[in-house]
């Protein structure tokens, strides 16, 4: 049955109907109706549209309703109503009768739904919070145990000059701690109630709207009843904080996958985070990381169609509306799962320190320290760039690194080279030197670590 049938003569179309229902997806948010229910119930009999003994009724009925629906939400998805708000409403008359008729009072589904979405916002981003801190949990104990492993790090994929894993670890922990606050600020900015909104206009009746929102827990009401069944801010703020921080996820699970790769041979993923190839028997595919690498497509993409669905839409609610969900649910879930994946495949991955410090020293990533060293024999920059690219091609010619030249070999480029250069070009001296805050030298990771450390026990 559905909650409009008066004006109607003609029974809807079943293909109509099955194009229009949304209950398959907003049934997900079944709680959250019945909260916004339980508060509007309040709300009418505060106001004495219903009594004091009719409230208790609803009360119970709506709470009994919650436990039910709580036990097996799902099974909600394929009742036939057209939404979960017809679904909530037909429930409650079935257990308290007429009464249940009366709970609509003053209210239209479109502030209903608003709020309900709102609310189911709210409870995500709680859990969403969680995951990202387990995360940054992960790396950094990742970066606490690998603070000194040498590896190199790259600009334009060459190597460039030497960083470390805990270094490397702790930028995606700058990443994903933004992302924590970005969430957070994306909560705060969502968090009042368009209840009492009705269908555009505001209610008609003089309800406490403040005390309403306090009520369920939000930090104020809605300010225009035209804009509060409208708004849907928070819907492109949640797909635009879970693209940015999918594309985190995504880069990082690139960066694994090259490591992990048979070029790189610097890590080595688990058994239980990769899989096997039906052709070709000696393969280990890092898929875990692949899908999370692929997964960031799906959600930029709903952050897309929600902007353009949203895009010329008049005031105030249109049935495009009904788009949010499905995208936003997605969204969120595959963010949910892919930090999940992220944190499980860092559990055992094994790093290999011989092959990542071999790489490190390889590839000339200490021809900068040779340049600056010919700066402080008093030779400018520039000029010091170029003849240490003309002894990089001339020990790429020899096949040895800049280290291994002999000093009558480095004369050949500059005579102010003397025996103090080898010191300068060993990787110790290239990382203690980077000691500027953010650089990274061991004590700049220590206490980068150790920051985050002191951060994340406080959350
Ligand atoms: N299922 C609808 C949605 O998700 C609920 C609001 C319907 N409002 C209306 N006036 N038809 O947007």
């Amino acid at each position: 049955m559905a909650l409009w049938g008066g004006r109607f003569t003609q029974e809807a179309d079943a293909r109509f109907k099955s194009f229009n229902d949304s209950l398959v997806f907003d049934y997900r948010m079944a709680k959250e109706d019945i909260e916004g229910s339980i508060g509007w119930a309040k709300a009418i009999a505060s106001v004495n549209i219903i009594s004091a003994e009719e409230l208790e009724k609803l009360l119970k009925a709506l709470n009994e309703l919650l436990a039910e629906v709580e036990k097996d939400p799902h099974s909600i998805a394929h009742a036939g109503y057209e939404d979960i708000h017809s679904y909530v409403e037909a429930r409650l008359i079935e257990k308290v009768g007429d009464l249940g008729k009366k709970l609509h009072t003053g209210r239209s589904r479109n502030d209903q739904v608003a709020t309900d979405l709102k609310l189911w916002c709210r409870a995500q981003v709680a859990i969403l919070l969680k995951s990202i801190t387990g995360l940054e949990k992960t790396l950094v104990d990742f970066a606490d145990i690998n603070f000194d492993t040498v590896i190199p790090g790259y600009t334009h994929l060459q190597r460039a000059q030497p960083v470390t894993f805990g270094h490397w670890a702790m930028a995606y922990v700058e990443m994903f701690d933004r992302d924590y606050r970005r969430l957070s600020n994306c909560l705060e900015l969502l968090n009042t109630c368009p209840l009492g909104s009705a269908a555009l206009a505001g209610t008609a009746y003089p309800i406490d709207r403040e005390a309403l929102a306090k009520d369920l827990g939000f930090s104020r009401a809605t300010r225009n009843s035209l804009d509060s069944v409208s708004d849907r801010d928070h819907v492109l703020e949640l797909l635009s904080c879970s693209s940015i921080s999918m594309v985190h996820l995504a880069r990082m699970a690139e960066d694994i996958i090259f490591y992990n790769s048979g070029e790189s041979g610097f890590i080595e993923l688990s058994d239980r985070v990769t899989s096997g190839s039906s052709l070709m028997p000696q393969k280990k595919n890092p898929d875990a990381c692949e899908l999370i690498r692929g997964k960031s497509g799906r959600v930029i993409g709903s952050l897309m169609g929600m902007l353009t669905t949203l895009k010329g839409l008049p005031l105030a609610y249109n049935k495009d509306m009904q788009e949010d969900k499905e995208g936003l649910f997605d969204a969120l879930d595959t963010w949910h799962d892919c930090l999940d994946m992220a944190c499980l495949v860092f559990e055992d991955i094994k790093v290999n320190k011989e092959r990542t410090l071999a790489a490190a020293k390889g590839g000339y990533s200490n021809a900068t320290e040779l340049a600056d060293y010919l700066v402080s024999k008093g030779i400018p920059f520039r000029e010091a760039h170029h003849i240490v690219g003309e002894a990089v091609v001339y020990a790429i010619k020899q096949g040895k690194p800049l280290e291994d030249l002999t000093v009558e070999e480095f004369r050949q480029f500059n005579d102010r080279i003397s025996d103090d250069v080898y010191p300068i070009l060993t990787i110790e001296s290239i990382l203690k030197k980077r000691c500027a805050k953010g650089g990274v030298s061991l004590e700049q990771i220590r206490s980068a670590v150790d920051f985050m450390k002191n951060e994340l026990s406080a959350r």
